[in-house]
């Protein structure tokens, strides 16, 4: 069968209530610290996408059970040293850069040599940025200059780090912080902000952690070796996935759409800020807490009247995932946006801001980079003829989404290959986009 997918209409109007699936980062850190607990863990709607089952399976290596039960999965973890090295143990990442880097944090007490590895799209992402800090707690860990494969062989003597972490990546804090489980002594952190996840899971499990809230950045002391006990969580919509379906709906006709149960926490909505400050009309119902982290539905609709934005360099982290939908919106609103400071965008699954430039190019958008930043000239009667091919070769999952919002409402014919990528995110995008009346998905 082919692993491509052609799409040759435009989509109709629509007006629905959807959900989407479970959100990716609290999907994998709640299999992570469910590994590290005492007992037996629930996850309820746990994301069933590789990235998570590959956390699954790494935990599994370590000698950590798991089983999914009716509606949840049960993790039965043994505290915070109970992992069990065997000799030569392997664990393949797969796609997953935020499980690769987050669980060498709990590996820096590893008592046999372990090796670390991914696929094709990982092998090429930068590792130096958390075995640098990894290494100033004292473990042993070899790298192939700062990329995979990684081998760790932890430290009996580990000490705790006064650590700066200023890319502003959610991964490196949570790596260290992974890290200071293990480690006696507090373990000191001023980050960048970024999504604060793990920082809110600490403190719903009641592990001892102080966070001081500034400007620019947040202050971590962890005080390290406890043991917590097993957990129940019921994990929230991503609003990552999400992003997909709130651009096709403002960029296509009379269409309304309801998204159920989102996580809104405000270090992710960076999007909602986005696209409202470019005259989305995203609303927000039934905000409710749970264990630390808002939810709520989200209502949007189709809008014409689509303005450019000069969009605040505070909002890129809580976009990060979101910036190739955020620049279709670009092409279609009045006047040239600009997005600066996004070199991180190239350190992604694929190297997403040239990809996205190219991308923009050949659908007939005028694109200007200058450095880190972007300048897009937005068209509000961009409306595509002809036949486009989208192929690269990393195999990005939000490029091919991406993508196919931009067949979906931009019109043409396209070929766009790679659709089994989804697999890493968001298995069930073919589905709610062909509930929405999508043809052929
Ligand atoms: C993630 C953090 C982000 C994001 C990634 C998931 C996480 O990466 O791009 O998809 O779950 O912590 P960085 O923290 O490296 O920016």
């Amino acid at each position: 069968m082919k692993n491509l997918i052609e799409i040759n209409n435009k989509i109709k109007a629509f007006d629905k209530n959807i959900e989407v699936t479970g959100d990716k980062s609290l999907s994998i850190r709640c299999v992570l610290m469910a590994s590290q607990a005492i007992g037996k863990s629930k996850i309820y709607n746990l994301l069933e996408s590789e990235d998570v089952l590959n956390s699954l399976k790494a935990i599994s290596k370590l000698g950590i059970k798991y089983r999914k039960l009716k509606n949840y999965y049960e993790i039965c973890g043994f505290g915070i040293n109970g992992f069990h090295y065997k000799k030569n143990i392997k664990i393949n990442a797969g796609n997953s850069g935020t499980l690769a880097r987050l669980i060498l944090g709990l590996l820096i007490d590893a008592k046999k040599e372990l090796t670390l590895i991914g696929d094709k799209s990982l092998a090429k992402r930068d590792f130096s940025r958390v075995t640098e800090p990894l290494r100033l707690f004292g473990a042993e860990i070899k790298s192939n200059n700062g990329k995979l494969p990684v081998k760790i062989l932890g430290s009996k003597f580990l000490r705790p780090i006064n650590y700066f972490e200023n890319i502003g990546s959610a991964q490196c804090k949570s790596t260290v912080m992974l890290a200071s489980l293990k480690t006696p002594g507090i373990t000191k952190i001023k980050a960048k902000k970024s999504r604060n996840h793990t920082e809110l899971l600490f403190k719903t499990l009641g592990l001892p952690i102080k966070i001081i809230q500034k400007k620019n950045h947040d202050y971590f002391y962890l005080k390290g070796e406890n043991n917590f006990k097993s957990f129940n969580y019921r994990i929230p919509g991503d609003i990552s996935s999400c992003s997909f379906f709130l651009v096709l709906t403002i960029l296509s006709n009379n269409s309304k759409l309801t998204i159920k149960n989102v996580n809104i926490n405000k270090s992710r909505t960076g999007i909602i800020s986005i696209l409202n400050k470019m005259n989305a009309k995203i609303k927000f119902k039934n905000i409710k807490s749970y264990k630390n982290e808002p939810i709520a539905d989200i209502l949007v609709e189709s809008r014409k009247n689509l303005k450019a934005i000069n969009c605040p360099r505070n909002l890129n982290s809580s976009a990060i995932d979101e910036f190739l939908v955020i620049f279709l919106v670009a092409a279609k609103a009045k006047g040239a946006s600009i997005f600066r400071d996004l070199g991180e965008l190239n350190q992604k699954e694929s190297p997403r801001l040239d990809i996205a430039i190219k991308f923009l190019k050949m659908i007939g958008v005028k694109v200007l980079k200058n450095n880190n930043n972007i300048k897009i000239y937005g068209n509000p009667n961009l409306n595509l003829r002809g036949n486009f091919v989208m192929k690269h070769f990393r195999k990005d999952h939000r490029v091919f989404m991406m993508s196919c919002v931009a067949a979906l409402t931009f019109g043409g014919n396209w070929k766009i290959h790679d659709k089994d990528s989804i697999n890493t995110s968001f298995p069930e995008f073919f589905k709610i986009i062909k509930s929405l009346g999508a043809k052929k998905f």
